[in-house]
């Protein structure tokens, strides 16, 4: 028998898809997205939502504030798409560098949601716009309506909304945010080279039993919302295809641990802390690890048109239990209470830090 891996050194990540949030949450999180990642592309569903690119600087000053000078952490912003934005603001943040990409959120669609896009007609102007300047549309793929099952959100979504919109647009760069179907893989795969997906960590780790394994288990819970087995299989089988369509993009998406256990729970899973070793842990199981490096490092700059990061990381097996609690500071010392993904599990790959 071959002695199994023992450390892993591939090019520095980037994760396409994190929520930063803001205030003591941001000061609280965002050292774990810069202990993993050189560059994130941060969400953009704040209260007020980032609408103009005077916030988007302003946050990315708060971010780069949250972090110590050394970390050479690059935040990439977003502009989070309204009904009634305004196509110039989005060219102009775009050209002077402040905006990587927008987001489309089918208005109720999840968390800070409600001042998203609530009849896709409205945003066609900006659209047409963003196609001609080459910048890519970010999309959490669901229909809102009530009536549709949750199960089956994803899947409708891409036929009445994306592939209609994909058909009027066909130079626009589009990402599907954090697939969790067949479908979508199907629909990616099959799809021109100007749309590409990103698939979370947890999405290939847990299908929907584990929301309800012994009970009801709100630190599972996401949207959107993790689906059955067949789908995780097939999201594993896409991301460690080589398939430069499918990259990172981990949706860490912290509530405190209050938020999560309430009555009505947010949606959102942290996992920021570990993402790697959580990716590692999938593509060891699924004997690719020789595909990690281009999963996590090549695919998602290539597609944004960005540079390839310079640096290198370590992976090391190492096995290590992942804390159940995560008591994370703020700058006034104030803990905000998280649970971290894989709370309790044992871990077999740990990103070296300190060199
Ligand atoms: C995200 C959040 O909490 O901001 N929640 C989630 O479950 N993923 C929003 C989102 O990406 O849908
Ligand atoms: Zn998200």
């Amino acid at each position: 028998m071959p002695q199994p891996l023992q450390q892993l050194t591939i090019r520095q990540p980037d994760d396409w898809h994190v929520h930063l949030r803001d205030g003591a949450m941001l000061q609280a999180v965002a050292p774990a997205t810069a202990a993993q990642f050189s560059r994130a592309i941060v969400m953009p569903n704040l209260r007020p939502p980032v609408t103009t690119v005077a916030a988007a600087s302003a946050y990315r000053e708060r971010i780069r504030a949250a972090l110590p000078d050394h970390s050479g952490f690059t935040p990439l912003m977003t502009a989070y798409l309204t009904d009634t934005i305004d196509p110039q603001e989005i060219e102009r943040g775009f050209a002077e560098g402040v905006w990587a990409a927008a987001k489309l959120y089918p208005a109720g669609a999840t968390t800070n949601s409600d001042s998203g896009v609530t009849a896709f007609a409205r945003i066609e102007p900006v659209l047409a716009v963003m196609e001609r300047i080459g910048m890519p549309l970010l999309i959490h793929g669901e229909v809102t309506d009530a009536e549709i099952d949750i199960f089956d959100r994803e899947a409708v979504f891409i036929e009445r909304v994306l592939e209609p919109l994909l058909q009027r647009h066909l130079g626009l760069k589009v990402v599907l945010e954090h697939i969790t179907t067949m479908d979508s893989v199907d629909f990616v795969r099959s799809g021109p080279a100007n749309l590409a997906a990103t698939i979370t960590p947890h999405h290939l780790h847990i299908n929907r039993n584990a929301m309800f394994a012994g009970g009801l288990r709100p630190d599972f819970y996401c949207l959107p919302v993790a689906k059955r087995e067949l789908h995780r299989i097939a999201l594993r089988g896409a991301a460690t295809s080589g398939n430069p369509k499918f990259f990172l993009g981990t949706d860490s998406a912290p509530h405190s641990r209050e938020a999560k256990e309430s009555a009505c729970g947010c949606a959102g899973i942290f996992n920021a802390p570990f993402a790697l070793e959580s990716y590692a842990a999938v593509f060891e199981q699924e004997k690719a690890l020789d595909k990690l490096e281009a999963f996590t490092s090549e695919f998602g700059p290539r597609f944004y048109g960005l540079p390839l990061n310079a640096g290198m990381i370590t992976l090391e097996r190492q096995p290590h239990e992942v804390p159940s609690r995560l008591h994370c500071n703020d700058a006034a010392g104030s803990a905000v209470n998280l649970v971290p993904f894989h709370a309790g599990e044992t871990l077999a790959w740990r990103l070296r830090t300190g060199t």
